[in-house]
């Protein structure tokens, strides 16, 4: 038996973050990022609900730590809040869904609105929140139906004065969410539907956000990927890949979208047994990938040969927005990563998202999909 569970409220278009209007007079708590205060948008968005300034914390860092976590919570019990506004990136987003899933054990029930700022994580629509644990240098990824928000506004004319290269990290993430979904063990028809809708949107408007960051189309359309590809994980699953990027970002501090960029086509030639004499044709992941190839346009073309032009085209694209291709571009030091493969290692296998992945990989094969990550 399968349960789906949609139960937040989404307004969308240019101009939905006006909808924070109906909580004016409320006790609001605005929490955001120092970029989106000197962006204007944070204190536009305290004005629709009636606060000034003292309204809004915004001390969220990217990647979310619990010790970040723990100063929220103080933020939002000491102004008393009954609604929360995450507004930001999944960075900002995720917080607040650690801050409610707390506050919420100790009976404080907050309205949470999540308002994205960036076309990526999807997390304003998902269940799931990744948290890191400084000391013992891991991600946390944490999944719980509490932490959905009970309101998502998907204003694209916000993503506008997102930087290049967050744009790329951000499109990158949506795409690996997306394909993650497609072939995940939990994928089913309606994830299936909403992972073909976000494969299509975003393979089809990521270089053109990348290139015009004012294109409203090409905004809105990676926004509505975003959401797709956030509404299908949330169903079906991720996989080894965000277990790959949840580890590197750990260790080496790499941005999440760029660590699945680089981990992606291995993952998928791994997934689908290019290495292996015959492995894409038996492979049911294979399928699915080939699947995906005819959907985003590419040519006809048997099992094997239709992953490969998925890879290809999945290299091409990251390169076109500047995304590099190894650890070692990235300047990590093949002596770090040998230090810490084991560890490395040992934290894909446990990660959350593991279990999804069609292949469950031992660690022979974990180390040697980072061999080639490294380059
Ligand atoms: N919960 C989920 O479902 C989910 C899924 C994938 C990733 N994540 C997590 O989300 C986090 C990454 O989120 P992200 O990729 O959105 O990045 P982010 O929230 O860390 O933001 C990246 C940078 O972009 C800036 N920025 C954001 N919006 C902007 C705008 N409109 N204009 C100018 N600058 C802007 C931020 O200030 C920040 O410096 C990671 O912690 C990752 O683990 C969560
Ligand atoms: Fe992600």
């Amino acid at each position: 038996m399968e349960k789906l569970t949609l139960n937040s409220n989404l307004y969308f278009g240019a101009g939905s973050i006006d909808a924070l209007a109906a909580f004016n007079g409320k006790r609001v708590a605005i929490v955001t990022d120092p970029i989106m205060l000197k962006t204007g948008i944070a204190e536009s968005a305290a004005g629709l609900v009636g606060c000034g300034r003292e309204a809004i914390y915004d001390k969220i860092e990217p990647d979310p730590t619990l010790e970040q976590v723990a100063e929220t919570c103080k933020f939002v019990e000491s102004i008393n809040a009954e609604v929360v506004v995450a507004i930001g990136g999944g960075s900002a987003i995720d917080t607040v869904k650690a801050v409610v899933l707390v506050l919420g054990g100790k009976d404080r029930k907050l309205f949470f609105v999540a308002i994205p700022t960036t076309a990526g994580t999807g997390s304003e629509v998902t269940n799931y929140t990744v948290i890191k644990d400084v000391a013992a240098g891991r991600k946390i990824p944490i999944a719980d139906d509490r932490i959905v928000p009970d309101m998502a506004i998907l204003d694209y004319t916000l993503t506008k004065t997102v930087p290049k290269t967050v744009t790329a990290f951000t499109g990158m993430d949506v795409i690996t969410h997306a394909l993650e979904a497609y072939v995940a063990e939990g994928a089913n028809a309606i994830s299936d539907a909403y992972a073909e809708k976000a494969l299509r949107l975003a393979f089809g408007n990521l270089y053109e956000a990348y290139i015009h960051g004012d294109s409203d189309a090409a905004r809105e359309n990676m926004m509505m990927a975003s959401y797709l590809a956030g509404l299908a994980f949330n169903h079906a699953g991720l996989g080894i890949c965000h277990s790959i990027a949840h580890a590197l970002g750990a260790a080496f501090k790499i941005p999440h979208g760029e660590a699945n960029a680089i981990a992606l086509t291995h993952v998928i030639a791994f997934n689908a047994g290019l290495d292996v004499p015959f492995g894409a044709d038996k492979s049911k992941a294979a399928l699915k990938y080939a699947e995906a190839a005819r959907i985003i346009g590419l040519p006809a073309a048997g099992t094997r040969l239709s992953v490969q032009y998925l890879v290809r085209e999945i290299e091409d694209l990251r390169n076109k927005v500047g995304v590099p291709r190894t650890l070692m571009q990235l300047g990590v030091n093949a002596a770090d990563l040998r230090e810490r493969r084991a560890g490395i290692i040992d934290s894909v296998l446990k990660d959350g998202c593991t279990p999804a992945n069609p292949v469950q990989p031992d660690a022979g094969q974990i180390g040697k999909i980072l061999d080639k990550i490294m380059g």
